[in-house]
């Protein structure tokens, strides 16, 4: 079976989050004691995907490769491509065609964090037949793509922001696709707000009767971040499961050793390299540990 690779879509205006997204992106700015980007990219790398492109702005992408480099410090491939305009989610796939070529993907908003136990993911990409989504209980479905089932778990309809919607069921933005979705994203036309909207993407599967639904029960947080309300909620409670087990989240450099990229010798390169300060103390702690 062909791997499965990710992207990290990390550009976009960030207006919701302005004047702090003046100067830099979304996805640079910090949730407690990492920046943003690093909690999209440790579930990739949690879900066992070790080959990911990384798409933003113009402006920020060479910020990205100064932050995150070329991945081999922590034993995986991390490449970069330019999305001159937020054209919409979907465009991730044009903008990633040559980067994906014949693989299957998952692809992860920059500003979506997720915590608790991945397996769901895991098995979605072990398991994917077309596509895969995710549905998770909100109180403000209205704010995101919603997704309505029936008592079998068979998706009935899909939804773009709507103002009376029909579940409670939002969709993340955590996507598993089989390799033809950058022909079908090649197929699209911008939507009303001028986007390639990804519910059109996942309305071309449904309509085929290839799009699953998997839903996210309360073992699983999942936080965006895109206004300073929910990105403030974000910090809290990463600051306070941090806190308490005295267990980073997102450490892309544990995430790596924990998953087989790096072997224990690995792991202490990459420890050896970063800054004397909290975040290597609590990596050599993990090496005195183990
Ligand atoms: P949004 O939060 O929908 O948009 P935004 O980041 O531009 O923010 P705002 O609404 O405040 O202006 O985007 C969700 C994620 O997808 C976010 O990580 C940015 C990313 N994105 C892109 O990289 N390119 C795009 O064309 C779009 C629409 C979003």
């Amino acid at each position: 079976m062909t791997p499965t690779k990710g992207i990290v879509l990390a550009g976009g205006s960030g207006t919701r989050l302005y004047p702090m997204t003046a100067a830099f992106s979304k996805q640079l700015q910090p949730v407690y004691d990492k920046p943003m980007i690093y909690y999209p990219l440790s579930t990739l790398l949690m879900a066992g995907i070790a080959d990911i492109l990384i798409i933003s702005t113009p402006h920020d992408t060479p910020v990205f490769q100064r932050l995150l480099g070329d991945g081999s410090r922590l034993g995986i491939s991390i490449t970069y491509a330019v999305q001159d305009e937020p054209r919409g989610i979907a465009d991730a796939f044009r903008v990633g065609r040559d980067f994906l070529g014949t693989s299957p993907v998952c692809l992860i908003l920059g500003d979506n964090i997720f915590y608790g136990k991945l397996d769901f993911l895991r098995e979605a990409i072990a398991s994917n037949v077309g596509a895969t989504i995710f549905g998770y209980p909100v109180t403000d479905p209205e704010r995101y793509g919603v997704v309505e089932i029936d008592a079998a778990g068979t998706v009935v309809s899909i939804e773009e922001k709507p103002p009376s919607p029909r579940s409670d069921l939002a969709i993340p933005g955590l996507y598993v696709y089989g390799p033809d979705v950058v022909d079908i994203a090649a197929s699209l036309t911008p939507g009303k707000r001028g986007e390639l909207e990804i519910t059109d993407v996942h309305r071309v599967y449904l309509d085929q009767g290839r799009l699953s639904v998997r839903q996210l029960g309360r073992g699983i947080a999942w936080l965006d971040t895109g206004t300073p309300d929910s990105m403030l909620d974000a910090g809290v409670f990463i600051h306070a499961i941090e806190k308490r087990q005295g267990l980073k989240i997102g450490c892309l450099e544990e995430v790596a050793w924990r998953q087989g990229f790096l072997d224990r010798e690995g792991f202490r390169a990459a420890v050896t390299a970063l800054p004397k300060g909290d975040y290597r103390r609590y990596c050599e702690r993990l090496l005195e540990r183990s």
